[in-house]
C-alpha cells in the first residue's frame, strides 16, 4: 500500500499525540483531540463515537460505531485504516461515500494557519488527523 511519509515520522507523531493526549486530560487542560471530534465528527457519529449523530438521517451509510474498531479487529486498533479514512487517501473513485474528506479541508485550512513551507502544513494536517485517532483510541470499549 503506497503511504505519503515515513513510517518513522508517523510513529513518532502518534507517540507525540498520545503523549500529548494523555498529559493534557490528566492536567484537566484543553483535550484536542475530544475538541476535534466533537466540532468535526459527533454530527454523524453521535457525541460518545456509537454512530448515532443527528446527522444520520442524511446518509446513505450508517456511520460507523467507533468505539468498537479494536474490538472487531481482534482487539487491535486499526490505526492505519482509521487514519487513511480520516485523511481520504483512499476513497474510491466511483463509490459513494459520506463521510466527508477531512484531509482536503485540513489541508486547506493549513493555508491560512501555517506560515512555512509544504512539510510544515503536512506537519499540521496529520497532527490535526493524528489528535483524532488518538480520541478513537481513548473511546474504545474492549
Ligand atoms: C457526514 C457524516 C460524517 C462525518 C461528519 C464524519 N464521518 Fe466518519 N463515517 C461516516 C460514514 C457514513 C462512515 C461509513 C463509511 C462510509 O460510507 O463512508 C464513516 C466511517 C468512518 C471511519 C471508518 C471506520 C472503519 O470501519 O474503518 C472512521 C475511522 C471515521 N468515519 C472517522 C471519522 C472522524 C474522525 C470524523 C471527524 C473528523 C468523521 N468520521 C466525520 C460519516 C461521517
Amino acid at each position: 500500500m503506497k503511504c505519503s511519509f515515513s513510517e518513522r515520522t508517523f510513529l513518532v507523531l502518534v507517540a507525540t499525540a498520545t503523549i500529548s493526549g494523555t498529559v493534557l486530560a490528566q492536567a484537566g487542560k484543553s483535550d484536542f483531540g475530544r475538541e476535534e471530534y466533537q466540532a468535526n465528527c459527533a454530527v454523524c457519529h453521535g457525541n460518545e463515537g456509537k454512530g448515532n449523530g443527528p446527522y444520520i438521517e442524511f446518509l446513505r451509510k450508517d456511520p460507523t460505531d467507533l468505539t468498537t474498531l479494536a474490538k472487531r479487529n481482534g482487539g487491535v486498533l486499526p490505526v492505519k485504516r482509521i487514519y487513511e479514512m480520516i485523511e481520504g487517501e483512499h476513497v474510491p473513485s466511483h463509490g459513494s461515500r459520506d463521510m466527508p474528506i477531512w484531509g482536503n479541508t485540513y489541508r486547506a485550512q493549513s493555508h491560512d494557519w501555517v506560515i512555512g513551507s509544504a512539510p510544515d502544513r503536512q506537519v499540521y494536517v496529520r497532527s490535526r488527523i493524528l489528535t483524532l485517532v488518538d480520541y478513537i483510541h481513548r473511546i474504545q470499549v474492549y
